[in-house]
């Protein structure tokens, strides 16, 4: 076992650091106060390579392997992970899935275009009422002749009015229940599809998160990815390595208020000495930096078996759970370290940990991810 990253990994770590902190960092209170997407900054990390990370150079991407993308994932998180869910939703919900079982024609037409940054793409399968129980799909395509018609309502969307390119889950058979369910390519601007309502979050404020209308919305046949009914386990595949980057988000949120607790300790003076001279303070940095380690040590071997082409759905479900749950925990703690000051939007760390919250909510909440890694155990 070798715990070293290889010079590939590490150039990846510094340049996504290096641009973490001179494109990210400038304007990211602002963009979350005012709810801001990055757009320019999104563009840029479509422009070094972000977007498509673990895509065939032939379709444009990078070509590189799920760790990559895990430390470029954390390094951008630290700073601003508004930005850094647009790239994972890129990356492991549609370019993955497109590449993975989309036609040679449908990788020429959208991949080649979302891998290399020109446009974004979402993932949806949440609905007002099926959120968890993703099984519950409303929206329907009803196939009339070489094309389908499809009408539903979508909730939660990420990259909801940024994107060009969206895979929608719909039912096909609602008497198949989740094998009557298929997933399809949309484009924005289709006639019937509108996007709706931009929610107004506690975290990732930066993220436009979207509620989408389809009605009657022709959607070309060609547009299905895979043979009808294959859309749930499409969802689910594509989830279990969303949540490896979901995960990867966590840790780099709990990193980076990790990383701003240390400095600050240090500088911070109390009772006549550097805060980080009192054992409370001290013990507070030993717990953050070892629940980290711990987080960090999951997501990687997620990644890892991802790349090996091992079975790793309940792998990324440990990544997910407990590196969301660390992020909370390290956040939470980066603020009692940094006392009043923690409080406040000028040191980072409350952003932080509103940021750290959806982490345990979006790609399958921690209940999910335990009936995942509980099936698992049992099977
Ligand atoms: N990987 C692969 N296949 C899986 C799977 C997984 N993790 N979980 C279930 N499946 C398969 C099962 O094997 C089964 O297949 P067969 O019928 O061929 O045997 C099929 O899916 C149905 O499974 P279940 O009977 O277990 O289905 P269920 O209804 O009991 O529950 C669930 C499944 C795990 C709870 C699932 O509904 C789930 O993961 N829900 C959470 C959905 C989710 O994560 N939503 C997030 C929205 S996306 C988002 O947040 C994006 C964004 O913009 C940030």
């Amino acid at each position: 076992m070798n715990f070293q990253l290889t010079e590939e990994h590490l150039a990846v770590q510094e340049a996504a650091r290096e641009f973490a902190k001179s494109e990210l960092l400038p304007g990211v209170i602002e963009r979350d106060t005012e709810a801001k997407f990055p757009k320019e900054q999104v563009k840029k990390m479509g422009e070094l390579g972000f977007m498509g990370m673990m895509v065939d150079p032939k379709y444009n991407g990078g070509g590189m392997d799920t760790l990559s993308y895990v430390i470029a994932m954390e390094e951008l998180s630290k700073i601003d992970a508004s930005a850094s869910v647009s790239m994972s939703v890129n990356n492991s919900l549609v370019c993955w899935g497109l590449e993975k079982y989309g036609t040679e024609e449908q990788k020429q037409k959208y991949l080649t275009r979302l891998a290399s940054g020109e446009v974004l793409g979402a993932f949806c399968l949440s609905e007002p009422e099926a959120g968890s129980d993703a099984t519950s799909q409303k929206t329907n395509a009803e196939l009339k002749g070489d094309h389908y018609i499809l009408n539903g309502t979508k909730n939660w969307i990420t990259n909801g009015s940024s994107a060009s390119i969206y895979l929608v889950i719909a039912q096909t058979d609602a008497s198949k229940g989740h094998k009557g369910i298929s997933v399809f390519i949309v484009e924005k601007g289709w006639e019937g599809f509108v996007i709706g309502k931009k929610e107004d979050k506690l975290g990732i404020r930066g993220s436009d998160t979207h509620s989408l209308m389809f009605t009657d919305v022709k959607v070309p046949v060609e547009n299905r990815i895979g043979e009808e009914g294959f859309g749930f386990t499409f969802a689910m595949e594509t989830l279990n390595g969303g949540r490896i980057g979901i995960a990867a988000q966590a840790l780099g949120i709990a990193a980076g208020a990790y990383e701003l607790s240390l400095a600050y300790s240090k500088e911070r003076k109390a009772f006549g000495k550097p805060i980080s001279q009192h054992q409370a303070i001290q013990f507070k940095l030993a717990d953050m930096a070892t629940q980290i380690e711990a987080a960090r040590l999951l997501v990687y071997k997620a990644a890892w078996l991802k790349d090996q082409e091992q079975d790793y759905a309940h792998a990324s479900a440990m990544a997910k759970l407990y590196a969301s749950e660390v992020a909370m925990n390290v956040t939470i703690e980066a603020v009692q370290v940094h006392g009043g000051y923690g409080y406040v939007k000028e040191y980072h760390v409350e952003r932080l940990m509103r940021d750290a919250k959806i982490t345990q909510i979006y790609e399958g909440t921690s209940e999910i991810q335990r009936i995942v890694i509980s099936r698992g155990i049992l099977k």
